[in-house]
């Protein structure tokens, strides 16, 4: 609750020193004056802008010393604007100062703590209706109401369910399975090694089966890059050799520093450059990180080719593809 007071009428606080306008009225039309004043030239201004917009034409220009070639209705329109806004603003503030009232107020508050004797009733109500309620003698009704209260406050947890698949199950598993296709991205067509030269590099995608379709979620995890170097450049272990053909080499496209699209490859360097962060990946050494901020390499996918010489996949990737998360034993 809140009490309004004049501060002079309060003998604790010192003497309200009174504004000339509060106790001379000739003071006090002097300032109704100078508000009335401040106010007509706002008018002023006012006109100023209406008049610059009717009046002069849009393709005159001023020549300014400090502004060079000015168009004059716009500089018009602008200064009209000022004044009309400025002279409102210092008029309310010169009417506040002066003319309206000057009374001062004490919002008193309580104190936030109750009383001493509220809390000590507060508790006893408590306690009396616990014991009315029997809970100390009927421990059976203590123990399922308190199983009761913790299931139903657990129970919003079920809404996780909501929020997709746990990361561990949709980031490990890709469309790319033993013998799937790589196709190009865009064109879905089968690629075959001598479709690339050495130092080329492409986009591409596992080939749908039939009763399979795109889904956004599929393009952002089953991107791979194919790149061609020269296999005697490779510095790979055996069984990484054993997983390019012919000095084709390929890695999932996303980077593993937080999920961006891999998309630049020096060919002078045969270094792959993700455009987020700069982290860098040595493709002949099975796509190690030389730089940034990525802390594993991109997975390599095994490749092969089928019968009819078509690029395939060896097997699915043995490895989640994407950025580390805390599912990742690497
Ligand atoms: S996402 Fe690639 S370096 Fe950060």
């Amino acid at each position: 609750m809140s009490k309004e007071i004049e501060r002079l009428s309060d003998p604790g606080l010192p003497d309200h020193v009174h504004r000339k306008a509060d106790v001379d009225p000739r003071a006090a039309k002097k300032a109704e004056r100078q508000v009335a004043i401040l106010f007509s030239l706002s008018v002023i201004g006012t006109l100023l802008f209406v008049g610059s917009y009717l009046w002069i034409p849009a393709t005159t220009f001023l020549f300014l010393p400090a502004m060079g070639s000015t168009n004059a209705q716009q500089l018009f329109l602008g200064l009209g604007l000022t004044l009309a806004t400025l002279f409102i603003g210092l008029g309310a503030i010169h009417w506040a100062k002066t003319l309206m009232p000057d009374n001062e107020v004490i919002a008193e508050r309580h104190e936030f703590r109750s009383e001493e004797k509220d809390r000590q009733d507060f508790v006893d109500t408590v306690k009396t209706q616990a014991a009315a309620a029997g809970l100390g003698r009927r421990p059976l009704i203590k123990r399922t109401l308190g199983i009761a209260l913790g299931l139903v406050s657990a129970s919003p947890l079920l809404l996780l369910r909501d929020l997709g698949p746990l990361p561990k199950k949709s980031l490990e598993q890709t469309s790319w399975e033993k013998g799937t296709r790589l196709v190009t991205d865009p064109g879905n067509l089968p690629i075959k090694a001598s479709d690339l030269e050495v130092g080329a590099v492409a986009q591409v995608l596992p080939e749908l089966k039939s009763n399979q379709e795109r889904t956004l979620n599929n393009l952002a995890k089953d991107a791979v890059l194919l790149i061609r170097i020269r296999p005697e450049e490779f510095e790979l272990s055996p069984e990484r050799l054993s997983w390019t053909h012919e000095g084709i080499i390929a890695f999932s496209k996303i980077c593993t520093h937080m999920g961006c699209a891999v998309a630049l490859y020096e060919q002078q360097t045969k270094h792959l450059l993700c455009p987020c962060h700069q982290s860098k990946f040595d493709v002949p050494r099975a796509a190690k990180v030389i730089f940034g901020p990525a802390a594993r390499p991109l997975p390599q996918l095994a490749i092969t080719v089928d019968s009819d010489g078509y690029l395939i996949a060896q097997k699915p990737f043995s490895e989640p593809v994407g950025p580390s998360f805390w599912e990742r034993s690497s």
